[in-house]
């Protein structure tokens, strides 16, 4: 089956997040790969992604949602989580 996606930033609202959805759009063209980025909060990821200079599609998913995660991995080739509940920024602020 053919995916339209080939790499999720998953936890894309998320410092680290932010980080790896930043360096992966800076290789979109030269690499050819699609991005996607996928949060729980479309919104969130979306100004997130606006902070950091990242157009990308987003897709909507909680890892406490299998359903979600499974419409996620119809789209998607490979995911690279950084979704995490035990937060190291949460600790600057
Ligand atoms: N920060 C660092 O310097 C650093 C360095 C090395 C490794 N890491 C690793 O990177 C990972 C992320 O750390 P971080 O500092 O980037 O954390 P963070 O800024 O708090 O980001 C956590 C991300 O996880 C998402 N998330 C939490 N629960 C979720 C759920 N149930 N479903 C979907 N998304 C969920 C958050 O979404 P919301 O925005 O919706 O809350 C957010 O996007 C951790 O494994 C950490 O160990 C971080």
């Amino acid at each position: 089956m053919s995916k339209p996606y080939d790499i999720a930033v998953f936890g894309a609202s998320g410092f680290t997040g932010q980080l790896v959805a930043r360096y992966l759009a800076s290789k979109t063209h030269d690499e050819g790969f699609k991005l996607v980025a996928v949060g729980r909060n479309r919104e969130k990821v979306q100004k997130r992604l606006k902070e950091v200079g990242v157009t990308a599609d987003v897709l909507v998913a909680d890892s406490t949602d299998e359903e979600s995660l499974r419409n996620v991995l119809k789209q998607v080739k490979v995911v690279a989580s950084l979704v995490s509940s035990l937060s190291f920024t949460r600790y600057l602020h």
